[in-house]
């Protein structure tokens, strides 16, 4: 049976790997095996994380849902809280809630071709979106991967996106804002990777993440190429606190992100997707 812990329960770091100078991943282990057998989340989802005498932050579930435990989270450092989790060893502890929100609609999307665009450290909420996908692979039609980097030394997870590559039906587009010296993708923004893609809007559904002007550029190409406004499906970011719909901290007209998101679906927010304000 799956559960949402609203009460934060102690978990383990059990690995770390330093995925660039600022991006950790921290492998976690729930303390309490019992909880730990029933934990279970949707690709999209995110925990809330509590470094005692930092803070709680959000952050996205980037590990396989097919195998939940242990957890692996993927932390870019910014800022007070991500900072210091970014600091933790194996064998340090953090508080963990949730899984929390509306993840990706993996089931709608079987029988259709699935494209994953993702900005920056975006591509950590759709991992487990791929790898679903990829597990499943006869029940989809082709995956289209487009990710975008400012500089190409920020790209994370260069053997992960061959080895996707290299699964059939399966294409892998980079693009780097600057290329470095070895840097063999496309350099410019990543809706440049358009014309590479060879989209069938006709059958497909779109699932985007990462900073809002690159989702808001890429959604006006997916709408020109004319894949529908209702399969574009967006995850937004906002600041939070409680994570259960309460406190108002994460409001986005009338939804909040953490209950009724992250992941929305494009058509039922156009009207408040990047303005100013929302
Ligand atoms: C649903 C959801 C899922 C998320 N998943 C992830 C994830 O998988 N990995 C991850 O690293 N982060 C993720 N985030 C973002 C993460 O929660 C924030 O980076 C974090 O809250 C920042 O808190 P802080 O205390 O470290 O920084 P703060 O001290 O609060 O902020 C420090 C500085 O960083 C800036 N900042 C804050 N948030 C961000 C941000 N998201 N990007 C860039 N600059 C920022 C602030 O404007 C400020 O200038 C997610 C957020 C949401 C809402
Ligand atoms: S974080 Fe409290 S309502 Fe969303």
């Amino acid at each position: 049976m799956s559960l949402a812990l609203h009460h934060p329960v102690a978990a383990e770091i059990i690995a770390r790997q330093q995925e660039s100078p600022s991006i950790v991943s921290l492998t976690l282990r729930l303390e309490d095996r019992a909880l730990a057998d029933r934990f279970q989340f949707q690709p999209g989802q995110f925990n809330m994380l509590y470094l005692h005498g930092a803070g709680e932050i959000p952050v996205s579930i980037s590990s396989d849902p097919s195998s939940p435990d242990p957890l692996v989270h993927t932390i870019r450092d910014v800022g007070r809280v991500s900072h210091g989790l970014a600091q933790l060893r194996p064998r340090d502890r953090v508080g963990l809630r949730g899984p929390f929100g509306r993840g990706w609609p993996v089931e709608n999307a079987r029988h259709r071709d699935v494209i994953v665009i993702t900005g920056g450290l975006g591509c950590a909420p759709l991992v487990p979106v791929i790898d679903y996908v990829i597990q499943r692979r006869s029940a989809y039609g082709r995956l289209i991967i487009m990710q975008g980097v400012k500089h190409s030394d920020d790209l994370i997870w260069r053997e992960r996106y061959a080895a996707w590559d290299a699964h059939p039906d399966t294409r892998v587009l980079l693009a780097a804002d600057v290329g470095g010296k070895h840097w063999n993708g496309t350099v410019g923004p990543v809706t440049e990777l358009f014309d590479q893609a060879q989209l069938r809007t006709g059958d497909s559904m779109a699932f985007l993440c990462g900073p809002e002007p690159m989702i808001r550029a890429c959604v006006q190409r997916l709408l020109e190429e004319g894949l529908p406004a209702d399969r574009i499906w967006i995850s937004m970011e906002r600041n939070m606190q409680c994570a259960l719909g309460h406190c108002g901290h994460c409001q986005f007209g009338a939804r909040f992100v953490c209950r009724d998101g992250p992941v929305f679906c494009y058509a039922d927010i156009r009207h408040l997707f990047g303005r100013r304000g929302f």
